[in-house]
């Protein structure tokens, strides 16, 4: 199906719709998944996915301006904020979670305290840097006297960097690019290989900064090709060459786009792993909105290939529109048949991010065209 300009802005306004007509719906926690039922499983303010739903609030009120989608959009942000009273329970995804929502809504508004949280957010996610071996630290132990994870980082990262290249740019001061920088530096080298392909867990020795091993994490197996990693390395790479005009990293992004879009092949949706067996068969839709976002960032960032990847986006995200989108403001979710990861609950779903990035990416393709 090819849609025309005036389609996809009557795609973007459903999306916003159903956004805005389920503004008050979720109080106790923060939408996560659609997992067992047709209802949203919430999460709390230490989930990496926290800051989606608010995420969604934000690209809703961008549009709309809405005062009461502002408003609501506060109140998640507050509740989001209580994080901060026990940093030992955040994480490296604090990128995700503070970039989508404060950042965004001081660089919108100018909300002073909006940008106090993001930079707080930014000095917990520096104060993650190894400097020895170049990386950003992803998880913590699970317990006091378990330190197997100090040398973990993890693909996904690549998104975090935006927090601190924001955080350079608002500060004037180059420390959290810089870190940034050595973190996207240690990922070609580590993650990326040759291929296009990408690997999800790295162990580092946190003592040496030696790489030890290379880990399955959510993927089919370590040296899988796990689709939603995939992904985050296509988008983070393209959104730090925006930050810094690095060309190695456009390569990277584009290297990657390349061949995920030959392995995913015309009309399908991604599966969860390039290199899964044929049976099961577990498709992960979020995946495909991720790699749309990156292509139309790949548009603004080319303009020699600008109607190449626009292209491209455009096919992507009308496969997901047929396939998997659901716009019935009487159900909850926008974004069917993802799943969470390989070996794992969460299959055939509906996860957050894949609506998230779904929207993030019709908005960015309806103000292109
Ligand atoms: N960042 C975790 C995931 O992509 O599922």
């Amino acid at each position: 199906m090819v849609y025309t300009n005036k389609e996809w802005t009557t795609i973007h306004q459903k999306i916003i719709n159903k956004v805005e007509s389920q503004l008050t719906l979720y109080k106790d926690g923060f939408p996560d998944g659609v997992y067992d039922n047709s209802t949203y499983k919430l999460c709390d303010c230490f989930s990496w996915t926290c800051g989606f739903w608010p995420a969604m609030l934000f690209l809703a009120y961008k549009n709309t301006k809405k005062p009461e989608t502002l408003s609501v959009l506060r109140q998640f942000e507050k509740k989001q904020n209580e994080g901060f009273n026990t940093p030992e329970k955040l994480h490296h995804d604090v990128g995700f979670m503070w970039y989508l929502t404060s950042a965004q809504d001081y660089n919108l508004t100018g909300f002073k305290e909006a940008k106090v949280n993001a930079m707080n957010a930014a000095a917990i996610l520096a104060s993650r840097f190894n400097p020895i071996g170049g990386y950003l630290r992803a998880w913590n132990d699970d317990s006091d006297d378990d330190h197997h994870m100090a040398g973990w980082a993890i693909i996904d990262c690549m998104i975090n960097l935006e927090l601190l290249y924001w955080a350079s740019e608002i500060s004037k001061d180059a420390r959290f690019a810089n870190i940034a920088n050595a973190h996207a530096d240690s990922t070609i080298k580590n993650f990326v290989r040759p291929d296009g392909t990408t690997c999800h867990i790295v162990a580092y020795n946190p003592s040496t900064g030696a790489v030890e091993g290379v880990l399955k994490g959510q993927g089919y197996s370590a040296d899988s090709a796990w689709s939603r990693g995939m992904s985050w390395a296509a988008y983070g790479f393209i959104k730090a060459y925006g930050y810094t005009g690095n060309e190695k990293y456009k390569e990277i992004s584009q290297l990657v786009i390349k061949r995920f879009l030959e392995l995913l092949g015309d009309g399908n949706v991604p599966p969860c792993d390039f290199f899964q067996p044929d049976e099961p068969h577990y498709l992960d839709s979020s995946a495909g909105a991720v790699v749309a976002c990156a292509l139309l960032d790949n548009a603004k960032h080319c303009p020699e290939q600008k109607d190449y990847f626009i292209n491209e986006a455009k096919k992507l995200l009308a496969v997901l529109t047929e396939k998997c989108a659901d716009f019935d403001v009487d159900t909850q979710g926008i974004l069917r048949h993802s799943t969470r990861l390989y070996h794992g609950d969460g299959k055939d779903c509906t996860l957050i991010y894949g609506d998230y990035y779904y929207m993030e990416a019709i908005d960015k393709l309806v103000e292109m065209l």
